[in-house]
């Protein structure tokens, strides 16, 4: 068997006159009666062979019969294509193989697509023919700056004394509040592993234990249904420390962030990242996780609203509700039917029950500003000019309000800026814009339960000086939390933990976890914390989502070899599938109905 020598994609000029030994997949082939062309194809790039009638007829011959995904190895030398001949559009386009010898190592079916044309084949058909899908340049190109990432990952935690250490993926069922996924015991009949979620408390653990700084790349898994950032099995980069305050976690983690950013893109991350509070996020961005490439900022004009006469603001003010809203540039963009079917529909989405509107233009009357739009007679004109002063508008502007709840305004808003910023191209498609979002609040209030929800996990200390407020005031608690925003994605997030065994049993209880039902899910980890657990915390980064922007996709599933589908499926394996009843019967389990099996492509 021929042995390579070198990858295809790499062969140059300089190596003109060597005999190589080159081995991949057929690319094309062009038959030109005399000569035949191949274009071989292997993770490093493409290769021109040549094979000619007049030096190596029995080779041609076989040449001939070539078709496309058949591998092979061939050996030739290196010569410069003929003048005119080469492909400036090809990092090898100088050159070519003059084969000299050639082994088929393997036919090929005729694939179900062509590698090159994948971009415009559906996902399912790709994902069903993974292997051939991942045959693309482009998805190689993504399985290698995955890997790239994970190494400069493990370099740069090493580097700071962190020990990789792994956690066990079968386990008990872990507090991050999405659904588990369960896995049968067969020793133990009716009981169940849980797959984690994260490795949160073991990593907690670790620190008791003496291990100072952990990480892990570590996979979790929650049974939530997929989405386009969202995977039900996805990658964390896992981190957790001893001795730390918050600004010590941050500025550690943030310099991976900027090391990954500046090693793969060659971007520089401007360090220390800037931090915003939650606070603050909320009420300029409508959301936790800011995207700062451009401003828009949200404004709040209750204030002016409440003393206009259009009945729809009125009202919802004296129920305490909010007038919010934006103001986006080129108002003329925007036709009347863009505004009340298109943004109108969008916001409606996100539960808002209507968009009123205005385009800013000159007055009528003197040089100032006034307010266009069927409902701007409600307004006086002090009360425009304080609405255009409040969104510092300008001619042309167009001013877009929702009037709900605050927390209603804000879930159709967000997404509105977003989706605003992105059609009027308010920004660069090359910017990154990282924001640490802190000072979230420790709780939330959960309406339909009557009781308090943690903002992150019930694990994340408070701040020391609203310690005192865990008895009187839990609503008004801010939390050492502390999230990685990028370009409006959450890239990570962590805390500083609760070490101490009667703040964390307070925490429970605002959480209306009962004595016993802590105990019964989290004892082993109450206990360890009794025996000296220092003072820790940590973070977990979603590795898929870090690669998903420095691949600048939006698809999740492009940068995980085998994903699953937005219904959760394996189309490759088709995964999940039913079982042997035996195996059912070892695990001491009955299907009470079968469902419906998932569709494959293989079928
Ligand atoms: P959290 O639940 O915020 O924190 O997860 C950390 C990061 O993981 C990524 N992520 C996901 N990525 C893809 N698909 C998912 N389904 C998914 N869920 C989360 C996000 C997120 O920022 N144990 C804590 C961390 C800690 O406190 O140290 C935790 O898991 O990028
Ligand atoms: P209506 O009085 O329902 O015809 O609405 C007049 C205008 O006000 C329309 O442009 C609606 O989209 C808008 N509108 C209605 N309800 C709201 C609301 N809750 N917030 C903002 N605008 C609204």
């Amino acid at each position: 068997m021929l042995k390579r020598t070198h990858y295809c994609g790499i062969i140059r000029s300089d190596h003109v006159d060597q005999t190589v030994v080159v081995c991949g997949w057929v690319k094309s082939y062009r038959d030109h009666g005399n000569l035949v062309f191949i274009d071989l194809r292997d993770r490093q790039g493409l290769v021109q062979l040549v094979f000619d009638p007049q030096t190596q007829p029995e080779i041609h011959k076989i040449a001939r019969n070539i078709r496309c995904e058949w591998v092979i190895a061939a050996s030739g030398r290196i010569r410069r294509r003929t003048e005119g001949m080469e492909n400036p559009r090809m990092p090898t386009g100088e050159i070519e193989v003059a084969v000299e010898q050639l082994e088929i190592l393997n036919k090929s079916r005729t694939p179900p697509f062509e590698v090159d044309n994948a971009e415009s084949v559906n996902e399912e058909l790709r994902l069903t023919n993974r292997y051939i899908d991942l045959r693309r340049p482009d998805m190689q190109d993504k399985m290698r700056l995955r890997h790239r990432t994970a190494k400069l990952v493990r370099d740069y935690f090493d580097e700071n004394g962190f020990w990789e250490i792994e956690t066990p993926m079968l386990g008990k069922s872990t507090p991050e509040g999405a659904r588990d996924f369960l896995v049968p015991s067969r020793l133990y009949k009716g009981a169940f592993y849980a797959l984690p979620q994260s490795p949160q408390l073991f990593k907690q653990i670790l620190m008791v234990s003496g291990m100072d700084r952990y990480f892990q790349i570590v996979r979790c898994f929650r049974d939530e249904d997929p989405r386009a950032d969202r995977q039900a099995e996805f990658t964390q980069i896992d981190v957790e420390m001893s001795f730390v305050d918050s600004d010590d976690v941050m500025k550690i983690n943030e310099g991976v962030v900027a090391r990954v950013f500046k090693e793969i893109l060659g971007v520089e991350v401007p360090l220390p990242v800037r931090q915003m509070s939650y606070a603050e996020s909320v009420n300029d961005y409508g959301i936790d996780r800011p995207d700062l490439r451009f401003d828009m900022k949200l404004k709040d004009i209750t204030d002016i609203a409440a003393k206009s006469s259009f009945k729809v603001f009125t009202s919802v003010a004296e129920k305490g509700g909010i007038v919010k809203g934006l103001c986006a540039p080129q108002a003329n963009r925007f036709s009347r039917s863009d505004i009340e079917k298109g943004l109108t529909g969008f916001v409606a989405d996100y539960g808002a029950k209507g968009l009123a509107w205005f385009k800013v233009a000159p007055a009528d009357a003197g040089d100032g500003l006034q307010l266009k739009s069927s409902i701007a007679k409600f307004f006086t004109p002090d009360q425009q000019a304080q609405i255009i002063e409040r969104f510092g508008a300008k001619d042309d502007d167009l001013i877009l309000l929702v009037a709900d709840t605050e927390a209603v305004a804000n879930k159709a808003l967000a997404p509105l800026r977003v989706k605003l910023g992105a059609d009027m191209g308010l920004y660069d498609e090359g910017q990154f814009e990282f924001v640490w979002v802190v000072d979230f609040p420790l709780f939330e209030w959960n309406e339909d339960e009557k009781r308090y929800d943690s903002l992150h996990h019930p694990f994340t200390a408070p701040v020391e000086e609203d310690m005192g407020k865990l008895d009187t005031d839990p609503g008004n608690i801010l939390s050492q939390a502390y999230d990685l925003v990028v370009n409006g994605s959450e890239i990570g997030g962590g805390s500083i933990r609760i070490h101490d065994t009667n703040v964390q049993a307070k925490v429970f209880d605002l959480l209306n976890i009962s004595r016993q039902e802590a105990q019964q899910r989290f004892g082993f980890f109450l206990k360890a914390l009794e025996y000296g657990a220092p003072p820790h915390g940590g973070i977990a980064f979603g590795l898929d989502r870090m690669v998903m922007l420095l691949a600048g996709t939006d698809n999740i599933r492009d940068v995980i070899a085998f994903p699953k589908t937005q219904r959760g499926q394996c189309l490759l394996t088709a995964a999940p599938s039913e079982v042997d009843q035996a195996q059912l019967d070892e695990l001491n389990l009955r299907v009470q109905k079968h469902s419906h099996q998932p569709r494959t492509g293989n079928e």
